[in-house]
């Protein structure tokens, strides 16, 4: 139970409009302790189901939307990731792999890490605000409830000089993310970006590495790989060849650092 606006007792279903069964115990309490940090009236709805993680939509006391992210479930894939995208980099090297809850928090966290430098690098990515225990807070893409589709979703309604401009678009952020933020993000594609008021937003950041890891090089060709392949192959458009792109993303001394477009934003919270 907690204390609503108007000092009115809640009951845990008040609070959280989908009545999750797949939360534990832990996790119910660590979501009290975020809506406290800060100020969340209540849960939302969920924005997205995958495989490991959940994706809700949260209201703040002010009427703010936020993306709260929860990982619940452990897949075979997700310790394969483990081994992956977390061992080798030297940020997270010396992680015990044996407790598969602490796992998590290290995985969050490093999500939120990865999140809030590509953020403050000036990719555009939703701002973060706050990870703890298996939960990370975020801006919400989308408005009114209703979150902005991913390049997947959206790119049949669109032109094709529109589409010719996101393609760029995409590259333009991945050379941000490679050169400001100095990683690579590994899991680049139409699914992990999102399309609102016209621009790209990169999302799913948790497998992004430094440039340090041994893979580094590697989950690049692969990434801009990805984007060669749905843009030319699915949406139909000319691009130069993966390794002209390549070598576009590493041409660092062109790309604007922190010069980028932000969402207005009302009264930034604690995190
Ligand atoms: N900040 C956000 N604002 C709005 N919607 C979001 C936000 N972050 C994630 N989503 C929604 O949740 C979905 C899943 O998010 P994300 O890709 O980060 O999680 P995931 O664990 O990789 O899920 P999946 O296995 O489906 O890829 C996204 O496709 C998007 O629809
Ligand atoms: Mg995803």
């Amino acid at each position: 139970m907690a204390l609503g606006r108007r000092g009115r007792r809640l009951k845990d279903k008040d609070l959280f409009e989908t009545v999750e069964e797949v939360w534990d115990r832990q996790t119910l309490l660590a979501a009290y302790e975020v809506m406290r940090r800060l100020r969340l009236e209540r849960f939302a709805g969920v924005v997205s189901a995958g495989k490991e993680a959940r994706v809700y939509r949260a209201i703040g006391r002010d009427g703010k939307e936020y993306a709260v992210k929860i990982y619940l479930t452990v897949t075979a894939e997700f310790r394969k990731s483990i081994q992956k995208y977390l061992l080798g980099d030297p940020r997270f090297q010396n992680v015990d792999t044996r407790n598969t809850k602490k796992l998590f928090f290290v995985w969050a966290r490093k999500e939120f890490r990865n999140l809030k430098r590509m953020y403050e690098a000036g990719v555009r990515v939703p701002r973060p605000y706050l990870v703890y225990q298996n939960i990370i807070v975020m801006e919400f893409i989308g408005r009114g409830g209703l979150r902005a589709p991913t390049l997947r979703e959206a790119y049949r309604e669109l032109e094709p000089e529109e589409l010719e401009e996101l393609a760029w678009e995409a590259l333009e952020q991945y050379r941000r993310i490679y050169c400001c933020a100095r990683l690579v993000h590994a899991d680049f594609s139409e699914f992990n970006l999102l399309l609102y008021e016209g621009r790209l937003y990169v999302i799913d950041v948790a497998q992004a590495v430094s440039l340090e890891h041994p893979n580094a090089e590697e989950f690049l060709r692969h990434d801009i790989w990805n984007v060669h392949r749905f843009f030319t192959r699915e949406v139909g458009i000319d691009l130069p060849s993966v390794e002209e792109l390549v070598d576009w993303v590493r041409r660092c001394s062109e790309a604007p650092c922190k010069e980028v477009e932000r969402r207005e934003e009302a009264a930034s919270p604690e995190s």
